[in-house]
């Protein structure tokens, strides 16, 4: 086995950060393929929290070499204040070991005051965005206006396509959304500095991805958001603009279908969400706050509270079969210690009938609502425990109920923030 996917089962924030850096002692390349700063990984090592928007979370190991694939969106000045942060700390001393796809696209200036004056214009309608300029960049590299990190560090190339480019944006900007135009020569100007700051990390990700798996290294691809975030297997509108499905580690990176081995969904032992949309399980009473104490449930981005609710395994259903999943890891299992009773949701029901296919269409979701299982919780404190036979009877019952529900195996258990507090299941490389 060479490569796997890790992927968000469920509406992001599952803890794919810390699986990530978990995982990444025994890999050889760690990818980032979609997404951009609007994403946040937590990683805490010995006490230390560090949160990564666009890098990869395999970055705190130094031998690893970190890429972001074509399939990012990458904001230049985040992901600068990223790099030199970490170089502070002794880390991406090489510029080789970090390696930016040429055809990944920038975030400019006027797709962050795009995304967040359309959401204030929403008003109660918004869509809850992180106001990275994510969705406006989104849509100009699919309407072919966008810019990729090959202008970017060109300032010719660069000056040339916002000659183009800007005039309209502006127009937009001030007829459509009632802002402030921007200043082409401001922005060259800062734009070609962090062009060249960002130059020696660009090169051709996609063949060095081919020669690692021709060689057999050990790959490892980093979701960001989660399945239901997705642009087209997500509850649309309420997604974020990317594939964040297993299939979008291909076209995001530049590697083939035939090169994945293994694809491991992360999911929270209960559920969160930040932003508007459906969430069937959700809990907006006594409990869901509970959770969101317990969890320290706080966007790692925005610092927005995230919505709570039970486990939703008929979501997880959903997100096995659009990812193809091989394995669930379950997170922050410790945070449902003290519950007396646990539900999860193990279908839905509509006009009083279950139905088949869980729906990912907004109005049809808000039109059903989750038939819950109820099993026992436990009380005991599971935040020490390091091995599956030291856990609670329930807890164990618990994992045992979602593992026979999907039909897929559980391969990790996380029960606390630290890289060590883990109950490994299976090896993944
Ligand atoms: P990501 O976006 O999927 O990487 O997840 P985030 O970093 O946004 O959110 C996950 C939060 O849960 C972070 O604060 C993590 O430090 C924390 N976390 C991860 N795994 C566990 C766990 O097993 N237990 C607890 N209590 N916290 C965890
Ligand atoms: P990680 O990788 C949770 C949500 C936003 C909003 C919607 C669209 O840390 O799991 P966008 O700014 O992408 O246009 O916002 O998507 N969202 C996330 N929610 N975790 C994330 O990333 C998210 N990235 C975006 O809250 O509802
Ligand atoms: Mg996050």
């Amino acid at each position: 086995m060479t490569t796997a996917i890790i992927v968000g089962a469920q509406w992001g924030d599952e803890g794919k950060g810390k699986i990530v850096d978990l995982f990444t002692p025994n890999a050889d390349y760690v990818v980032r393929f979609q997404g951009g700063a609007n994403a946040g990984h937590t990683l805490v090592i010995n006490g230390e929290k560090t949160v990564l928007h666009l890098l990869p979370s395999g970055v705190l190991h130094p031998n690893v070499h970190c890429i972001i694939g074509n399939g990012v969106v990458i904001d230049p000045k985040a992901c600068m204040d990223e790099i030199t942060e970490l170089q502070k700390r002794h880390l991406i001393q090489d510029p080789e070991k970090l390696s930016i796809s040429p055809n990944a696209h920038v975030v400019m200036p006027y797709h962050r005051q795009i995304d967040q004056l359309r959401e204030a214009q929403l008003g109660d309608a918004k869509i809850g965005t992180t106001g990275r300029g994510i969705g406006p960049c989104y849509e100009d590299k699919v309407a072919r206006t966008g810019i990729r990190m090959a202008e970017l560090i060109d300032e010719k190339r660069l000056r040339k396509r916002l000659e183009k480019i800007l005039p309209i944006k502006n127009k937009y900007i001030e007829r459509m959304l009632d802002g402030e135009p921007l200043d082409l020569e401001a922005i060259i100007r800062e734009y070609a500095i962090l062009g060249r700051s960002l130059a020696p990390y660009v090169r051709d990700v996609s063949a060095d991805l081919a020669r690692a798996c021709a060689q057999k290294k050990h790959v490892l691809f980093e979701g960001a958001q989660g399945t239901a975030l997705d642009v087209d297997h997500g509850t649309y509108p309420y997604v974020t603009s990317s594939t964040t499905v297993a299939s979008g580690a291909c076209s995001g990176s530049g590697v083939g279908p035939t090169m994945v081995d293994e694809v491991w969904g992360i999911s929270k032992a209960y559920c969160t969400r930040v932003g508007s949309g459906p969430f069937p399980t959700e809990l907006n009473n006594g409990t869901g706050e509970m959770l969101q104490k317990k969890g320290g449930e706080f966007g790692a981005t925005t610092g927005r509270p995230r919505r709570c609710g039970w486990l939703d395994l008929f979501g997880l259903q959903y997100a096995a079969r659009v990812n193809g999943l091989t394995g669930l890891v379950m997170t922050k299992l410790d945070v449902l210690s003290g519950f007396k009773t646990l539900s999860v949701a193990t279908g839905y029901q509509k006009d009083g009938k279950p139905i088949a296919n869980f729906p990912n269409d907004p109005t049809e979701l808000d039109a059903c609502t989750p038939i819950y299982t109820e099993l026992p919780g436990w009380e005991e404190d599971v935040s020490l425990v390091r091995d599956i036979n030291d856990l609670p009877q329930t807890a164990r019952n618990y994992l045992k109920f979602v593992e026979d529900y999907l039909g897929i195996p559980i391969t990790l258990v996380s029960v606390g923030p630290g890289r060590e507090a883990c109950i490994p299941l299976k090896k993944l490389f």
